[in-house]
């Protein structure tokens, strides 16, 4: 069992009160004064303990009804990613009217199908899928952005104590251990943001993209490069057009090519969290075509939907300019405001999220 010992660094009984690290005001989903992981995943586990009988106490789903805003905001029914089954011609027509990563328009209807008809089994439809049986009733998550914020953390066991890991673009593993862990389900990218950060990030250590038999990777459609490629991945085959051809897709993700191993995000998701949780003033702006959600946020947000708890580590925060951009810079470096996200607007989100006690931000 992945289930920490009651009174062990949990990352639901440390990061309360007992942390070394400015505790700031409790979030709402724990329970007052207690001081064992007990109060917060139910009854008395034992060691060897069977998670059949625990129960998420604390879902997110509660904080979200209870609350007046967010409420209004969240629909946890919205399909989360696109597969076969979903593909109608009335999606087709939808999704044509937009540009990615919120559509297909102008991209070619058959790129799009030969890609699609290719995730057609269950797993392709639902996120937790597959090795982790019986699936746990309390799906508890860290999602681990990098944010300077994590350099000397010494968060990596809170972080891997969680039932899944969700890390992106350039997630240096190596050499962060006790910072940032080292398990990771799932890895969440655009083909844009991976090479660049394999490019941009090499001699820091990104020198591959995390690769594992437990891990799936969650592509971001921000254009026609990331159809191709998960075409090419799934079938095991060179890229064979487009920007990124002759690129052999298991120098990124590994030797498994399987349909099972990779999910793609819904254009109508990647809208859905725009519209209501980062409508940008950039989208007035010249910038308007670029921006979107930057891939912390798309991941963070798709772990919100899909998981009972939410832990989110290295996002940005308040004291942003304390930390360099990067934890695994090595001379400090401010934080980078690119044009195409809005990571103001995400601060914000995450810390009335946090105050909401819909999610939980690392924060010192
Ligand atoms: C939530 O999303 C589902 C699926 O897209 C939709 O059928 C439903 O009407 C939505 N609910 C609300 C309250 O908007
Ligand atoms: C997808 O799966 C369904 C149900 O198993 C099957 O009927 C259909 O033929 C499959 N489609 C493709 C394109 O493989
Ligand atoms: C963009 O401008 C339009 C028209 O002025 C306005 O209605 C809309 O609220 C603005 N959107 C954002 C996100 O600021
Ligand atoms: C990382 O943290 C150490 C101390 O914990 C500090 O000396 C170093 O400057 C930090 N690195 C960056 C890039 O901020």
């Amino acid at each position: 069992s992945r289930l920490p010992a009651p009174g062990s660094s949990s990352p639901c009984t440390c990061r309360r009160g007992s942390g070394t690290r400015g505790p700031g005001p409790e979030p709402a989903f724990f329970p007052r004064n207690s001081a064992s992981s007990q109060a917060f995943i139910g009854p008395k586990a034992s060691n060897s303990g069977t998670r059949k009988s625990l129960r998420c106490r604390h879902p997110l789903s509660l904080n979200i009804r209870r609350h007046p805003h967010f409420r209004g905001l969240f629909n946890l029914s919205t399909p989360v990613l696109l597969s076969w089954p979903l593909f109608t011609q009335e999606l087709w027509d939808s999704l044509s009217q937009h540009k990615a990563p919120y559509g297909w328009q102008g991209l070619s209807r058959q790129a799009i199908t030969s890609t699609l008809r290719l995730l057609n089994g269950s797993e392709s439809t639902e996120l937790f899928t597959g090795s982790r049986e019986p699936r746990p009733h309390c799906i508890r998550c860290a999602v681990v952005g990098n944010g300077g914020i994590l350099n000397g953390s010494r968060q990596g066991r809170n972080i891997d104590a969680h039932d899944y890991v969700f890390r992106l673009n350039g997630a240096v593993i190596k050499g962060f251990e006790d910072d940032v862990g080292t398990k990771t389900s799932f890895y969440g990218f655009t083909v844009n943001t991976m090479k660049n950060s394999l490019i941009s990030y090499w001699t820091l250590g990104f020198t591959s993209v995390p690769q594992g038999q437990d891990l799936h990777y969650i592509f971001i459609p921000s254009d026609i490069r990331d159809y191709v490629m998960l075409r090419s991945a799934i079938l095991g085959v060179r890229v064979p057009e487009g920007p990124d051809k002759g690129d052999r897709p298991w120098t990124y993700f590994g030797p498994e090519a399987s349909a099972s191993k990779f999910k793609l995000l819904h254009p109508d998701f990647i809208s859905y969290l725009t519209e209501r949780f980062l409508k940008s003033k950039l989208i007035n702006t010249t910038f308007g075509d670029l921006y979107m959600p930057s891939t912390g946020a798309l991941m963070l947000l798709t772990a919100l939907h899909t998981c009972d708890q939410v832990s989110a580590y290295g996002f940005i925060t308040r004291n942003y300019w304390k930390f360099s951009d990067h934890y695994f810079e090595r001379i400090k470096k401010p934080l980078i405001f690119y044009a195409n996200h809005d990571l103001s607007l995400e601060a914000t989100l995450w810390r009335d999220l946090h105050k909401a006690g819909i999610l939980w931000l690392y924060q010192r």
